[in-house]
């Protein structure tokens, strides 16, 4: 396995699946990995397993994995996130020189890493929170990585992150995001997009299963096809894979035996709540966090279904099969269109909150392979802002603007479709709400700045000139400037 006295390039702690399998991929691409884990079982059974493919140099103490380690010391934290992360940064730093390198490699929030990158350098040691997509698979054989902290830990880490990463055209999908919490806010924000990716291929199922009554065999095949074109990308290959699936035990369509309530571990909430906080309107993430939240919402589903509350549809609602597969791809690919530019929004505002400088081209490019939300329109994604780094919006790029042109009726065919079906879309029709509003010349919001004066004196701006205004409303209705 290792000579005698040889030192690891770097080490990994915490063993679960998620460390044991980036172990792993280090080992097998030429590093020798030091490893560790709380209970030195997992250790054992990680070196047992797989000890032949490549140099790991096992530990059961903290102070054996430092000590095993050449400097400056890069060490991966893989454990829980939380508490468990707290514990062993504070072994590490305690155990660690100057100079020294912590990354924490789990799905932390961004803020507890700005906090975390504080306390790790007022102890004179690195920190870089990273984050790491592409799930179990992705760990093992190239994942897309985001690392952020400083940059000088990033010249010795770079190396060694690129020789484990995905690669896509020679391109290795990791690169540094930038300052203290930027990794992990923009693995945060990958993540909603990726919820948002999800709900949209859901609704596109659910209109295809109970609006052209197509069964999940058959819808299989239009998702493998639909593959090959725009919507190219990991998330419709699996879902062409699960939808073709039957059940082992009963041969039933496996969708159709799963229950119908999504989980979610929290990163697509956060982006949410970060969105709302920055005031980026993230529609399509946050409809895609509600749209999991009813689902397991399941008394008030069953009490609703109980109650036969009335759909108010027309049953024998007429299509055309083949146009309708055809428009539901297009309003596919609209909402998805429209989740991505928003979500490249909120990595803008929060880069320039706490400023970062990421650049959105970084993120296309790594977010191209190893990752869940890998798809062929990164590629689009990236000339887009590689043409023009400050896009005022995605959407607003040539290529995807001529794009949305025919995209546009099928898209609100589509919507309107599903609400005379009666079906749920809350993402077709929200991303379509949010880009009506977007070219709007005029919104409600004028009325309501009315409002808000009425009734709280907030005042409001004219159009024609500048200043706050107020008007008397309980007295005699006269026009004030107050600014
Ligand atoms: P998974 O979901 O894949 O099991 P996880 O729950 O994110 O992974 O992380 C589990 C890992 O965190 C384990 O390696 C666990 O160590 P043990 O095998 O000893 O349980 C580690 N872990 C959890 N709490 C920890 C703590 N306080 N200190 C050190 N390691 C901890």
């Amino acid at each position: 396995m290792t000579e005698k006295n040889e030192l690891a390039h770097i080490g990994v702690v915490g063993l679960a699946v998620m460390g044991s399998n980036l172990a792993r991929n280090f080992a097998r691409n030429g590093n020798t990995v030091a490893v560790y884990n709380r209970s030195p079982e997992k250790t054992h059974a990680l070196i047992e397993a797989h000890g032949e493919e490549g140099h790991f140099i096992p530990s059961e103490s903290i102070a054996d994995f430092v000590a095993s380690l050449e400097r400056p010391r890069k060490a991966i934290i893989m454990v829980q996130a939380g508490k468990a992360t707290d514990a062993v940064i504070d072994q590490l730093a305690g155990a660690m020189d100057d100079g020294d390198i912590i990354i924490d490699g789990g799905n932390a929030l961004y803020t507890d890493t700005i906090r975390r990158e504080q306390e790790v350098a007022e102890r004179g040691k690195h920190f870089v929170g990273a984050g790491i997509s592409g799930g179990e698979e992705g760990a093992l054989h190239g994942p897309s990585i985001m690392p952020g902290g400083p940059s000088e830990s990033w010249e010795t880490l770079g190396p060694i992150l690129e020789s484990i990463a995905a690669e896509v055209d020679g391109t290795p999908c990791v690169t540094h995001i930038g300052p203290d919490g930027a990794g992990h806010f923009v693995k945060m924000v990958h993540n909603g997009i990726e919820y948002a990716d999800m709900q949209v291929i859901g609704e596109a199922y659910q209109l295809l299963r109970y609006g052209a009554g197509m069964e999940p065999a058959e819808i299989a095949e239009v998702f493998k096809e639909w593959n090959s074109g725009d919507l190219d990308s990991y998330l419709i290959e699996i879902t062409a894979e699960v939808l073709a699936q039957k059940d082992p035990e009963t041969g039933a369509p496996l969708v159709d035996v799963i229950v119908d309530a999504a989980g979610q571990k929290g990163t697509g909430r956060w982006t949410a709540i970060n969105g709302l906080e920055l005031g980026v309107p993230i529609t399509g993430i946050a409809e895609s966090v509600f749209a999991r939240a009813l689902s397991s919402s399941s008394q008030q589903r069953a009490a609703a279904q109980e109650s036969q509350l009335p759909a108010g549809t027309n049953a024998d609602f007429d299509i055309d099969k083949d146009a309708f597969i055809e428009d539901v791809r297009r309003a596919l690919y609209a909402a998805k269109l429209i989740a991505y530019s928003q979500g490249f929004d909120e990595i803008k505002a929060g880069s320039a909150e706490f400023g970062w400088e990421v650049d959105p081209r970084d993120l296309a490019t790594i977010w191209r392979g190893g990752c869940i939300i890998r798809a062929k329109f990164l590629d689009r994604i990236r000339e887009a802002f590689d043409k023009d780094a400050n896009l005022p919006a995605l959407i607003l790029d040539p290529y995807f603007k001529g794009e949305l042109e025919d995209l546009i009726e099928p898209w609100r065919r589509v919507v309107v479709a599903a609400t005379q079906m009666g079906l749920p879309a809350p993402v077709f029709a929200s991303s379509l709400s949010y880009y009506d509003s977007l070219r709007a010349t005029r919104l409600p919001a004028a009325l309501i700045q009315a409002q808000r004066d009425f009734f709280g004196a907030h005042t409001f701006k004219r159009t024609d000139k500048p200043g706050a205004f107020h008007i008397e409303w309980s007295g005699d209705r006269s026009l004030t400037q107050t600014d």
